[in-house]
């Protein structure tokens, strides 16, 4: 086995996410093995006990660690240029692990209000009563980070682009606000994945992922992560370890073979909402279109300097609210009505009645969603499928 695919700077990330972290059993396996195991045999009790303490390195349960999680965990560290990862059942369980791992009764969270819809519920109805308070703001003005900050604030925390709107927020300008306040900036990275977009490069401290998304690529199975230093990660790994929301060894095996095309995807996603969202633009019945890749979004220029590309997700407004929404939804025959993303199947939902339902009206109000709004995740499918689909409703 080449030994030096894992050290740093030695190989451009398309050939990273093809052979980083891949370690051989014995049988000298080309495809990454699949250890089905829960948990690891010891030559003897003093080497048992020597595991149990840390003084040995190595496996002991698959709670704490499994062979083929290690491979998923040192790929995508090395895609994210990350010192270490922790992978983790899903994606909330990774935002879970993080808070958990990060801060303790009588903290605060700065917040971005532009969140999927699971994460501001956690903060406000799990988190909080914990004791740990989080107060919002917007993505895209960065003195209310600054202003919403307080002595006991530890953590910022934001998508970009954000969850449906694709607002994009200035990681490098807000983790300069987070340091001022001995805060960390976490960054969930789920829709551009380290393929288009490196938190850590920019700034962030901690960097999320919902693997779900475009890690899986092709919507099988459930995971997440949590990159960044080793010190910052201490925490979040001591509560996976004794909590147990751990990523299964066979969803690890499933990511391990879908970051093998994530470049490819990544590119080919981006080209095709480009297209679709130039498109939806030029409709007489879409009231606007939110897509970070258009000259018309209002942060296109910041987009263009974070991201390599606009990405998959493209949201967009029809003119007659929810009624409106939904005829154009129940129109199509060939995009799926899935709250789902990253899939290489093209996906469409409405997000004031599924992923964003639960958070209070104003909340969404706040969050720039309305009745109207559309989300789709772009596939791979033909770009003139996808037009023809939507148009069916549109032209109603
Ligand atoms: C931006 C973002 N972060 C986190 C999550 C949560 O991920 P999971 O569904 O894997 O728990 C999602 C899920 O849709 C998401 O869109």
């Amino acid at each position: 086995m080449q030994d030096d695919i894992n050290q740093p700077n030695t190989y451009q990330p398309e050939t990273l996410a093809l052979r980083a972290g891949t370690q051989r059993s014995q049988f000298g396996e080309h495809s990454e093995a699949l250890f089905l195991t829960s948990s690891y045999v010891f030559e003897n009790a003093a080497q048992a006990a020597a595991r149990f303490i840390g003084e040995q390195p190595g496996n002991i349960y698959s709670r704490f660690t499994n062979p083929t999680v290690t491979m998923f965990e040192e790929r995508l560290a090395a895609l994210e240029g990350a010192e270490q990862c922790v992978a983790t059942a899903s994606g909330m369980s990774a935002i879970l692990a993080c808070v958990m791992g990060q801060l303790k009764a009588g903290d605060h969270i700065v917040a971005s209000h532009s969140l999927f819809g699971s994460i501001t519920n956690l903060f406000n109805n799990i988190i909080k009563r914990f004791g740990v308070e989080t107060t919002y703001v917007s993505p895209v003005n960065i003195a209310e980070w600054q202003a919403a900050a307080r002595p006991n604030t530890k953590l910022f925390f934001l998508e970009s682009p954000s969850n449906p709107l694709t607002e994009i927020a200035d990681i490098t300008a807000i983790s300069a606000s987070a340091k001022k306040c001995g805060a960390l900036l976490v960054v969930d990275n789920c829709f551009c994945s380290p393929a288009l977009q490196r938190p850590l490069e920019l700034g962030a401290d901690i960097v999320i992922h919902s693997a779900t998304k475009y890690l899986d690529g092709q919507g099988r199975v459930l995971g997440g992560a949590v990159l960044g230093s080793k010190k910052n990660l201490e925490g979040v790994y001591q509560f996976l370890r004794t909590a147990g929301p751990t990523m299964s060894a066979f969803n690890a095996w499933v990511f391990l073979k879908g970051m093998e095309t994530l470049k490819l995807r990544m590119d080919a996603h981006s080209a095709n909402a480009l297209a679709v969202a130039r498109w939806l633009e030029a409709q007489p019945n879409v009231q606007r279109v939110y897509y970070p890749g258009l000259p018309s979004h209002p942060q296109h220029a910041l987009a263009m300097r974070q991201q390599k590309t606009g990405g998959g997700i493209v949201s967009f407004e029809v003119k007659g609210g929810k009624q409106a929404a939904w005829r154009l939804i129940d129109a199509t025959r060939m995009i799926s009505i899935t709250a789902n993303l990253g899939d290489t199947k093209t996906t469409i939902t409405h997000p004031a009645t599924t992923t964003h339902a639960r958070i209070t009206p104003e909340a969404r109000v706040a969050a720039g969603i309305t009745d109207g709004l559309i989300r789709i995740a772009v596939g791979l499918e033909a770009v003139s499928d996808i037009q023809n689909d939507l148009a069916r409703g549109l032209n109603k």
